[in-house]
């Protein structure tokens, strides 16, 4: 490998390697021979109607509930336009996707970020701050995985928090684009499967599982809600596209999405561990978890090492990183994230070993 080749750690996303690249294209052959009309249409703006059937099959939902989007993040999107006003008080994660922290801010909510603890959101301190009057629209929530701190949120604290949606009457935003990709432990009960108040929007992506270039994501939700969106996505798109989600379709329900699902777990676990283990060799005075799943770890290096200077010295050494300020309205100003997606297992102790030589400059 030579210097001037990048390491990335900063992007969620899978390399090529781990993508079914035969498997998509097959799929796509079968989409055009099996519906034609359907895959070159316009199609509704609820999305592709078979995938959006294999998508309420699989949480166990009416079909009127699901709008298959392009992409997750625009799911997220119809749902903060919808339900957010400016002045609006809205709860996230602490930290939480900076994307997630750009949308709400740019929507001029008001943004309250609340302690994320190793078992997931500090449910007390939520309740301290609705009791002191605060009423958020909504609680954006990435239960499995978290993205950037690859924690996962407990079974009680999910009840805890759909009780206190109730309590309080706040939607919880659900987004939940890692479940799938598990290393070990089991796969806990999402909150739109515990949920009995429709308190609960769920949103999902195939990016994670089978590649970013499908742009295929979803919503689910009661259904009143779901329409309600469709009709604002009709007015602004038609339908998302047809092409895209009858591939996916056709993935889906070849069973090849499964081993997709395996391949990249099996990936990203063997990346996330050697990860880890390079971390504790080559930076010793940084401390993290590692994550039982998902794309991302997050690292908190010793107060004397400022990520505004390491980020600049890190690209010049060929390694990207995401600063943890990134993640936050204020702080994070030692830390990182980390993604072990982008990278092949023989990147990371290189990649590990430069970042290492750029704290000891940025200390220096
Ligand atoms: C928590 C979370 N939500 C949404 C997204 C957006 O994903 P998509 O590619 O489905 O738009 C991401 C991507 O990194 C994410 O981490």
């Amino acid at each position: 490998m030579t210097a001037e080749q990048l390491i990335s750690f900063a992007r969620g996303a899978p390399s090529l390697d781990i993508i079914d690249v035969e498997g998509l294209k097959a799929a796509a052959a079968r989409a055009f021979d099996a519906d034609p009309a359907g895959v070159t249409a316009y199609g509704t703006s609820v999305g592709y109607v078979p995938l959006r059937k294999w998508i309420a099959e699989k949480h166990n939902v009416s079909a009127d509930q699901v709008i298959v989007t392009n992409g997750s993040l625009q799911a997220d999107a119809f749902l903060f336009n919808h339900l957010v006003q400016p002045g609006d008080d809205v709860v996230v994660e602490k930290p939480t996707y900076d994307r997630t922290l750009l949308s709400l801010q740019n929507l001029g909510a008001k943004v309250h970020q609340v302690t994320l603890q190793s078992d997931g959101i500090d449910v007390d301190e939520l309740r301290t701050l609705l009791e002191s009057g605060v009423r958020p629209k909504l609680a954006h929530i990435i239960p499995n995985y978290q993205n950037p701190a690859g924690i996962t949120l407990s079974v009680s604290k999910r009840r805890a928090l759909l009780a206190l949606a109730v309590e309080f009457g706040f939607t919880i935003f659900e987004d939940d684009p890692y479940v799938d990709i598990r290393f070990r432990g089991d796969a806990l009960p999402s909150m739109l499967s515990m949920d009995s108040d429709n308190a609960v929007v769920h949103a999902s992506s195939f990016t994670k599982t089978v590649c970013p270039g499908v742009r295929v994501g979803y919503l689910v939700g009661p259904a009143a809600l779901i329409d309600a969106i469709a009709k604002k996505a009709t007015n602004l798109y038609i339908s998302p596209g047809m092409v895209s989600e009858a591939i996916v379709h056709q993935f889906c329900v070849s069973g090849d999405i499964e081993r997709s699902v395996q391949t990249v777990s099996t990936a990203l676990g063997e990346r996330a561990q050697v990860l880890a283990e390079s971390l504790r060799k080559h930076i010793p005075g940084a401390t993290f978890t590692e994550p039982d799943g998902g794309y991302f770890l997050w690292v908190d290096l010793p107060d004397d090492v400022d990520v505004d200077k390491l980020f600049p010295a890190a690209m010049k050494k060929g390694v990207a990183v995401v600063k943890g300020s990134d993640f936050l309205l204020e702080g994070g100003n030692h830390s990182l994230r980390l993604a072990y997606s982008a990278v092949t297992v023989d990147q990371i102790d290189e990649g590990v070993r430069r970042i290492a030589a750029a704290i000891e400059e940025v200390r220096a």
